[in-house]
Formats: C-alpha cells, sequence, structure tokens
C-alpha cells in the first residue's frame, strides 16, 4: 500500500488520493481538553488538561495507521474521542463522510457499530462474570442483531476465525490465558462487522512470544476482512511492523506523520529520532555503533504545556542550535517537507542528515553531537525483539 494520505491542514502540498481511495475517516483539529476545577461548594474552572491539541490525520479504506508516542502523550485519549466514547471540546471526526461529533442517540449509536476497539489489557476488558458466548455476542445484542441462537452461531463463527474452539462458548475469562483473552477481545470487535478498528496497544500486557501472534492475526483478519486500523503503542518497533504510515505523537500533538518505512529511514523530526535510538536494528553490526538519545527532563504537564513548539524543553536539535528563541515563541506547524511526509519543526532541514539521524538509521560511526546526549544502547535492547513480528510481505514498512 502506497503511503501520501496527509492531514487536512495542508492536503493542497499532498499527493492527492487515488480515486475510490477516499479516506474511511478524516480527523481535523481534534481537540480533547479535560477540565480542571477547584472548590468544593462553588466549583471553578482554573484550566484544563489538554489531552488532544489539534490534532489532524487521515486513513484510507484497508490502510493501518500507526499512532505512536510516550505514556500520557494522547494516544488513547485520540481514540475515545474518534469513537466518541468522548464527546472531543474541538475539531470534526468524518466517518465514511459523516461527522461523527454532530451526532446523538440513534444515528451515532448506528454508526458506533462501524467502529470497535480493541483494549490494552485483557484481563481488565473482559467481564470476568460473563462466559466468552455472552462477552463475543454482547455487541450483538446491544445492536439487536439476530435471535439467540443465530448469534451463538455467530460468537462460534468468530471463535473459529480467531483461531479459538468454537466450543469454548461456555467457558469464562479466568479460564484462558492473556493471548488467549485478546483472541476473545479481537473476536468481540469483529461481532459487528465494523470497518474501523481502533487498536489501543493491543499487545503491550502480552508476552513476548505471544504478541507476534496476535499481530499476525490481526494483519490476517485486516486481510480477509478489509478492516482499517488505527493501531496505537509506545513502541516503534511494535508499529513499524503493521503500520502503512506512522503518526509520533508529543504532547497532545502530532509531530510527525510520514510512511512507516520512511520514518525509519529519514526521521525528520528530533523527538521521533530520539524514539527511533531506541529501537535495536537486528544486525549486531549497525547497532554497535548507535547511540541511544536521552531525552532531558521529564515529560511537561499536559495542563501547562510549554509555550511554542512543546518539545523545546527536551529537544536536542534546539540546544545544538544555540537555543532558538523562535521554538520558545512560534507553534510549529504539520508541513510537508516532502511526498507525504509532515514535520512539525522550524528546523527540521538540519535533522536530515544529522549525525544524529545518520547514526540511529544507518549506525554509520558518525561522530556524536557535542550536546545530544547519548549513552550506548544497553546490551539487552541490542538484541533483536522477539515482540517484532517478520515484515509483511505485502511491502508495508
Ligand atoms: N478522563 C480524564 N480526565 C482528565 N485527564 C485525563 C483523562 N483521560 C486522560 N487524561 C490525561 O490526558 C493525558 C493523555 O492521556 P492518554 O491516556 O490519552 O495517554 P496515552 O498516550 O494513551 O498514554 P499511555 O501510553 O500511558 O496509555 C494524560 O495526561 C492523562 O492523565
Ligand atoms: S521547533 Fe525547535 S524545539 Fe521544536 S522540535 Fe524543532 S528544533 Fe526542537
Ligand atoms: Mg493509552
Amino acid at each position: 500500500m502506497s503511503s501520501g494520505s496527509g492531514a487536512a491542514t495542508s492536503s493542497a502540498q499532498v499527493p492527492a488520493p487515488a480515486p475510490g481511495d477516499a479516506p474511511l475517516l478524516s480527523v481535523d483539529d481534534l481537540h480533547m481538553w479535560f477540565p480542571i476545577t477547584s472548590g468544593l461548594i462553588l466549583e471553578r474552572h482554573v484550566g484544563d488538561v489538554r489531552a488532544v491539541d489539534g490534532v489532524s490525520f487521515d486513513i484510507r479504506r484497508g490502510e493501518t495507521l500507526g499512532l505512536v508516542g510516550e505514556s500520557g502523550c494522547g494516544k488513547s485519549t485520540t481514540g475515545r474521542a474518534i469513537l466518541r466514547l468522548y464527546h472531543p471540546t474541538g475539531g470534526s471526526v468524518m466517518f465514511d463522510g459523516v461527522d461523527l461529533t454532530k451526532l446523538e442517540g440513534e444515528p451515532l449509536r448506528r454508526m458506533r457499530r462501524r467502529m470497535q476497539m480493541i483494549f490494552q489489557d485483557p484481563y481488565a476488558s473482559l467481564n470476568p462474570r460473563m462466559t466468552v458466548g455472552g462477552i463475543v455476542g454482547e455487541p450483538l445484542a446491544v445492536h439487536g442483531i439476530g435471535s439467540h441462537a443465530e448469534r451463538r452461531e455467530r460468537v462460534a463463527e468468530l471463535l473459529d476465525v480467531v483461531g479459538l474452539n468454537p466450543n469454548f462458548l461456555n467457558r469464562y475469562p479466568h479460564e484462558f490465558s492473556g493471548g488467549q483473552r485478546q483472541r476473545i477481545g479481537v473476536a468481540r470487535a469483529l461481532a459487528v462487522n465494523p470497518d474501523l478498528i481502533i487498536a489501543d496497544e493491543p499487545i503491550s500486557a502480552l508476552d513476548v512470544s505471544i504478541q507476534a501472534q496476535i499481530i499476525n492475526l490481526l494483519e490476517k483478519l485486516q486481510d480477509e476482512f478489509h478492516l482499517t486500523y488505527l493501531f496505537i503503542a509506545h513502541d516503534l518497533s511494535v508499529v513499524r511492523h503493521v503500520s502503512d504510515r506512522i503518526a509520533v505523537m508529543y504532547l497532545g500533538r502530532i509531530v510527525e506523520m510520514v510512511g512507516s518505512r520512511e520514518l525509519y529511514e529519514r526521521p525528520l523530526h528530533p523527538y521521533s529520532v530520539a524514539l527511533l535510538s531506541a529501537v535495536p536494528i537486528p544486525d549486531p553490526e549497525v547497532e554497535k555503533h548507535r547511540r541511544r538519545i536521552i531525552l532531558t527532563g521529564d515529560v511537561p504537564s499536559p495542563a501547562s504545556p510549554p509555550s511554542g513548539c512543546h518539545f523545546h524543553t527536551r529537544c536536542w536539535l534546539r540546544e545544538r542550535l544555540g537555543n532558538p528563541e523562535r521554538c520558545v515563541a512560534e507553534d510549529p506547524v504539520l508541513r510537508p517537507l516532502s511526498s507525504g511526509h509532515q514535520v512539525a519543526c522550524h528546523f527540521a532541514e538540519e535533522v536530515d542528515g544529522s549525525a544524529e539521524q545518520v547514526l540511529q538509521v544507518t549506525g554509520r560511526a558518525a561522530a556524536p553531537s557535542a550536546t545530544a546526549p547519548v549513552v550506548p544502547t544497553p546490551p539487552s535492547a541490542a538484541a533483536p525483539s522477539a515482540a517484532a513480528p517478520p515484515p509483511r510481505p505485502r511491502g508495508r514498512g
């Protein structure tokens, strides 16, 4: 699959989608701010947690967009706001031409049937008091689909599809392993034949030996049912293998969005370069020369994000450039640097070909920057990741 669909904000400079390639989901300037109040009797609005602060992206039918970033950057909130589990405080979410932010009641319920979520924790996300038949069949019951007997038949079919024994219908979640539970979660998500699945860190709670199985299952199902995925992860090594494109998120905003392969071959945002430096390359020769970029300082609070570029308090590039005032004063927009490659950094051109970028991408023994704080990649991280499944045969990144 080709990459190239861009955020609505800069669609004029990104190649137009091919005919019939219209996005299934189009998120434009999405905001999800949670109010902070103070006072017991007279509650006053004293601020907001800006969990999602102006996010825009498209996902075409059948495409997988990986959404990646550190803990707390707003990934899950983005997913929940899209599915209208939260009511966004701003922006639009066009799903198959309908703005979900404007829907309520029955029309919203009907659209929800076409979008499902797979949750991170297969232990907490399945009701321990319900049988597998009840859990997987619940969305069918909620949407009034089929008779009781038809629903049981469909559940057995779904269990088979996700690689579980259809006779497990009457068992309870505690009788299953983590990987099997996540398969139950996948079967539940598939029950109502959705178009879009938001998979929120679907493998991070699983043993590494099981992670690849679930990834392979999701890929098989995508091919079989022509599913569209928003795949959320905090680990770049996981999203690489499943995503057509990747959006890198930092403190409520997308800072880089590009085809999966290009992100690994030519990251252009200093934050992406730092994230990439933590991903081992399964080649001992290359890995020997790589150095991890350690970001200084804590992740700022989304209740009081830094002015200008949200990343300026931790940016190695800014430091190297002599701390330009522009980073503090001016908010960088997500701008296209090449076809389908968008970056929110005033100085992204400086990243291209820099020692840090070259070192992370090729492992070539470029001299580490005098100012970028680097440490050797720990030996454990230098080993090929067992979590990383083999690359997709269909030419993904
Ligand atoms: N209901 C809520 N009320 C107030 N703040 C919230 C709420 N939900 C999330 N937040 C805050 O919004 C920010 C983003 O949270 P979110 O769960 O989206 O992050 P995340 O990227 O999914 O992190 P993780 O990788 O840890 O799952 C965090 O600072 C979080 O504390
Ligand atoms: S705009 Fe400045 S602070 Fe932000 S990523 Fe670019 S160089 Fe760093
Ligand atoms: Mg999350």
